[in-house]
């Protein structure tokens, strides 16, 4: 297998494989963040699609081509266990991968869905994401499948994800956008917020500010990795004497990574490697 980097113990002994991590590109840092913070034991090989970023924009055959062609990826690397950090692929993707593959896959969606059914009192949920995800009416059928009663209000908010790259956090474009956005929630009256894009956790504050104290916002990152510790623990997968590394590739320039992953990890990336995923065939159903 090509570009295996691992030791042969740690290849013997899956639960010294990293847990890999997929993205469109750099949001799904917030994920590796997660793990960073919450399971420092364990090692991360990342890989964001930066040359076809962003995938909110994009139909679902091409989603799910280019999700395939990142598994694939992650299979010539050998992994324990796989995180789909976008909430794009999560919702256009992950439903269609066939079975059987090397390792489990988890998405974002269900952890979201289960963390704002727990969090909800008055069962009316407001979802925010891009067009993509929103179209897909994923996080609302879940939701429903689960609790038949809950509302369920859904809105793209495509302008976010520019403007976080952009790197303006704190800025009041961002929150004027954001005040466009989200104000069409005033009506439906919600108490919880799922904020269903790798991105939208860096703007927390401003979205706080805008849609007020009492709404309680779903970060779905926060949620899985917290779930995956759980996961790991059941599937005897925990690293316990494994070392301990973390890999980062990217399928167009990595330079423009390196400085935007920095920030969005809130720690230096010192390297980062060039992957063509055009040439991974990809495994569908
Ligand atoms: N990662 C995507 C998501 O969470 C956002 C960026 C994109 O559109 O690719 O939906």
């Amino acid at each position: 297998m090509n570009g295996i980097t691992y030791s042969p113990q740690d290849l013997q002994d899956k639960s010294r494989l990293p847990i890999g991590v997929f993205d469109s590109g750099v949001g799904g840092l917030t994920i590796v963040k997660e793990i960073m913070d919450f399971l420092p034991q364990e090692s991360v090989i990342y890989l964001g699609d930066t040359a076809r970023v962003p995938y909110g924009t994009k139909s679902q055959p091409t989603v799910l081509k280019f999700t395939t062609q990142a598994i694939e990826f992650f299979n010539t690397r050998g992994i324990k266990m796989l995180l789909i950090a976008c909430n794009t692929s999560s919702s256009l993707a992950l439903p269609y991968l066939k079975d059987g593959l090397d390792f489990p896959v988890y998405g974002v969606i269900d952890p979201g869905v289960s963390e704002a059914l727990n969090v909800t009192r008055i069962g009316r949920i407001g979802v925010i994401g891009t067009r993509a995800t929103i179209s897909s009416r994923i996080y609302e059928m879940r939701l429903k499948q689960q609790r038949g009663e809950v509302e369920v209000f859904s809105y793209p908010c495509p302008l976010f994800v520019p403007l976080i790259e952009e790197g303006w956090i704190d800025d009041p474009v961002t929150y004027k956008v954001a005040k466009r956005y989200l104000d069409n929630f005033k009506r439906h009256g919600i108490d919880t917020l799922i904020l269903g894009c790798t991105h939208y956790p860096l703007i927390k504050n401003v979205i706080r500010q805008v849609i007020g104290k009492h709404v309680a916002l779903v970060d779905s990152a926060r949620t899985l990795v917290r779930e995956i510790k759980n996961k790991l623990k059941i599937l005897n997968l925990e690293n316990k004497g494994g070392s301990l590394r973390y890999e980062f590739y990217v399928s167009d320039e990595p330079e423009q990574f390196k400085k935007l992953g920095s920030f969005f990890l809130g720690r230096e990336i010192k390297s980062v490697k060039r992957v063509e995923l055009e040439e991974y065939k990809g495994c569908m159903k």
